[in-house]
């Protein structure tokens, strides 16, 4: 794993972007997986000025959303369907039906979720898979105790990221108690992870899933298994790292290294 410390959220949103951006430039048709929440909105954001600028092409691209909520219809403000294109499709020139992100409305949630797994597989496979992390430690929605090998399906979240995400709806009890998401194994199988953290509520979950024992109670500690994991995060959420020294060496010392490609 690497982790690559930044000073603040503008530059580890700009970092994130900019190896997305490698990725589409060496390989134009590549398959993305994508993440929701507050962290990424940088990332997409950098992302949408790159190609504004015209050094980013989305025209070929495939792109797989990691969840979305079961029970709201892909209009609803709150529904990750709503976040992305507000956020992200509408600014970019993605072809709408490159568009994957998980049903929340399906009238049979298990057939669909082995749907989706195929055609991740059929597309080639996720080539980055973006990331958050919860403040249980969550990747998806893949709350503490999910299966290190999960696939995609329906989930109960739990306590802690229903009051994380009340802050998005109304009242808590709008939020959905139910998900769709990618399983930890699905999430595994991206050929590359770039995971995003900012903000001191993210320290311990950062610290867990990076040097911490890997744990279903702590699902983002599966990216220790993973042989191309990249976490990047803010020094608010770097503040629990016993081995912060040694990455700022790695990363520092890391242009003169010998390359073997
Ligand atoms: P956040 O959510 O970016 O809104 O903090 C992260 C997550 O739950 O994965």
């Amino acid at each position: 794993m690497e982790v690559i410390i930044q000073r603040d959220y503008e530059a580890m949103s700009s970092l994130a972007a900019q190896l997305v951006a490698e990725l589409l430039n060496t390989k134009p048709n590549a398959v993305l997986g994508m993440a929701t929440g507050s962290t990424p909105l940088g990332l997409y954001k950098e992302l949408v000025r790159l190609h504004e600028q015209e050094q980013v092409d989305f025209s070929r691209v495939t792109t797989f959303n990691l969840d979305e909520y079961v029970g709201l219809n892909v209009t609803h403000p709150q529904s990750y369907h709503h976040f992305m294109h507000e956020h992200f499709f509408s600014h970019v020139n993605l072809p709408p039906q490159n568009i994957n992100i998980p049903s929340g409305t399906t009238s049979n949630y298990p057939a669909f979720c082995q749907w989706y797994e195929k055609r991740i597989v059929e597309c080639g496979g996720i080539d980055l898979q973006i990331l958050g992390i919860g403040t249980d430690g969550h990747i998806g929605f893949n709350e503490p105790t999910s299966s290190l090998s999960s696939r995609t399906r329906l989930k109960t979240l739990s306590k802690q990221t229903i009051d994380d995400n009340a802050r998005f709806f109304e009242k808590r009890e709008d939020v959905p108690v139910y998900a769709i998401t990618m399983g930890v194994g699905t999430i595994l199988e991206a050929r590359r992870l770039v995971l995003v953290a900012s903000g001191k509520s993210k320290a311990t979950a950062i610290a867990q899933a990076v040097e911490g024992p890997v744990t279903s109670m702590i699902t983002a500690s599966a990216l220790q298994m993973h042989r191309d994991a990249i976490v990047i995060v803010d020094e608010a959420a770097a503040a629990g790292l016993k081995m912060r020294e040694y990455y700022e060496f790695i990363y520092a010392a890391k242009p003169a290294a010998p390359r073997f490609t």
